[in-house]
């Protein structure tokens, strides 16, 4: 008996395998043996319980929903890393599901990420303080008719940087995102934040927990996230310490910052949550913007086109600009009045929308709250539901040839339909519903800007010599543009205007 396999506890520490086998033998003698709920989303089908499908879900995001999809169609249930959410993947219920938010909440999903993934304090996330006031100042902040003085401070912020790196760098060959991601971090601190931001200083503790902003999502144990968790704490720091030094200013303050400072000056926050809170707002502002600027460039210049219609089209703008304005020499004041008209530069906006289109992996995350159908099946209060946007743009029903970039895809809007019938909400980049993006005016005007000043002072083309290409780092899936991961060198020259 001493020796034997027999005893349970011998077969645990002699052979941990069999073991294992053993329990997942069980797991699925009972899971077989349990019929499914023919009134339910169709399970995918999986054999490791807990891991479930996250292996085959993170290394071919795309493959894995289109697959599903075929096999149960657009409403399905996936497990992965011990967590259960049911999928949503065709337009047609997607915008239900954005419609209805008595039955589809998103609120409680947001307070609960104040927390969870952003380290505010429980009641700080909760309060109707946060929920009603605050957000709501957010949302009048970013309509667009209210973006004005932010637009004209990441124009000034902008000019200025890419001005400076321009001239240093004229006949330089480096890292595509070298050139880019500082200054357009740069610019977007200086609007949200106000001119005196350390925008510099913030930087490597914003990356650190950007970079690992998916392992935060995904709940992984506090012990494994020590590094991405420490750079958060450490930006707050950075915030915290500004916030204190702004709050002597009586007037002339960045709009944003005035918006945080309010709960500091109420007595709503400390001055460490309010630094939380803008710390939050520093991180929904750059995530997504800054690469959206990248991959723009890094796509168009892999055309056989390369960046000549884009520059061709805003060099039109500025001729025109300049016989319209003889006295005034070219600066801020053009390039803010062309880029923040959506109706200017249409085709540098069309690729700004296809770049979106072919990046972004948006996942919006709702709770169901009543019982509920979708799709023919039936939801239950607690189910969690993804709405998995990034299918639609790559179905080629929707989008022809849609593996394809085609900067032209947006001059006109997309008549889309599926299944014979017109496909409204044919690009979703910026999510929707009640979760949607707050800042997409912003930072659609923000991209014309940066792409206009980097094109007119400077040209850029890949440095014959480099032989990688940055490619999309899809286990990001679900939080927006994906990240690069590689890079490419290019040469950037100072343009004779
Ligand atoms: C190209 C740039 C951007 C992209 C692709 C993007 C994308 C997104 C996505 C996918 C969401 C979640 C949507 C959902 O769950 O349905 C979101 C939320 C949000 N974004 Fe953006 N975003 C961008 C730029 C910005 C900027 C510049 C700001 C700030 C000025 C901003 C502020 C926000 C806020 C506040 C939310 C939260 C909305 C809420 O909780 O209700 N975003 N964004
Ligand atoms: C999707 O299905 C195809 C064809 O059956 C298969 O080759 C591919 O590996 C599947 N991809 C994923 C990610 O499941
Ligand atoms: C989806 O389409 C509806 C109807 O046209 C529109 O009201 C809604 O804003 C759209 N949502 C998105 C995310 O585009």
């Amino acid at each position: 008996m001493s020796e034997g396999l027999a005893s349970p506890v011998g077969l645990v520490t002699q052979s941990p395998l069999a073991f294992a086998l053993i329990l997942v033998g069980l797991y699925w003698g009972v899971k077989i043996l349990r019929t499914p709920d023919a009134s339910r989303p169709p399970r995918a089908s999986y054999w490791i319980p807990w891991l479930g499908s996250a292996l085959e879900m993170g290394k071919d995001p795309d493959g894995f929903f289109s697959n599903m999809t075929k096999l149960h169609g657009p409403v399905f249930t996936v497990k992965a890393l011990g967590q259960e959410m049911v999928y949503v993947t065709s337009p047609s219920l997607i915008s239900t599901v954005y419609r209805d938010s008595q039955n589809f909440d998103f609120t409680s999903i947001r307070v609960e990420m104040g927390y969870k993934v952003f380290q505010l304090r429980e009641h700080i996330s909760s309060a109707p303080y946060m929920v009603d006031t605050y957000m709501g100042q957010l949302h009048n902040l970013l309509l667009p008719s209210n973006i004005h003085p932010i637009v004209e401070a990441y124009t000034a912020s902008a000019h200025d940087s890419l001005l400076s790196m321009i001239s240093s760098m004229d006949g330089a060959s480096g890292a595509l995102k070298t050139f880019i991601i500082p200054s357009a971090y740069r610019a977007a601190c200086h609007a949200g934040f106000g001119r005196d931001f350390p925008a510099e200083k913030s930087y490597p503790f914003f990356k650190a927990f950007d970079d690992d902003f998916h392992l935060i999502g995904a709940g992984l144990p506090k012990f494994l996230l020590s590094k991405p968790l420490k750079a958060w704490d450490e930006l707050v720091d950075v915030i915290e310490n500004y916030v204190k030094e702004q709050d002597e200013k009586r007037e002339d303050l960045n709009q944003f910052l005035a918006a945080g400072l309010d709960g500091y000056r109420r007595g709503e926050w400390t001055s460490r949550d309010t630094a939380t809170v803008l710390a939050c707002q520093l991180w929904a502002l750059q995530a997504n913007a800054i690469f959206t600027a990248y991959w723009l460039l890094a796509i168009l210049l892999q055309q056989p086109e390369g960046l000549d219609p884009i520059v061709a089209e805003l060099d039109a703008a500025r001729r025109q600009w300049q016989a319209a304005h003889p006295s005034k020499p070219l600066g801020p004041a053009f390039f803010e009045t062309v880029a923040t008209s959506s109706k200017s530069l249409p085709l540098l906006s069309s690729a700004i929308q296809e770049t979106l289109r072919v990046t972004t992996s948006t996942f919006s995350p709702r709770r169901v709250v009543n019982p509920v159908q979708l799709g023919g099946y039936q939801l239950l209060p607690g189910d969690r539901v993804i709405c998995v946007t990034r299918l639609t743009h790559l179905d080629d029903d929707i989008h022809p040839h849609a593996r394809e970039f085609d900067m032209r895809r947006y001059l006109q809007t997309p008549r889309a339909t599926k299944d014979g019938k017109p496909v409204a909400n044919h690009s979703m980049p910026f999510g929707g519903g009640t979760s949607m993006c707050e800042g997409r005016h912003f930072a659609l005007a923000e991209l014309r800007v940066f792409l206009a000043i980097l094109l007119t002072y400077a040209t850029i083309d890949i440095d014959e010599g480099c032989m990688t290409r940055p490619e999309f780092a899809l286990e990001r899936m679900g939080l927006g543009v994906m990240h690069p991961k590689g890079d490419m060198d290019v040469v950037l020259r100072k343009r004779r205007l």
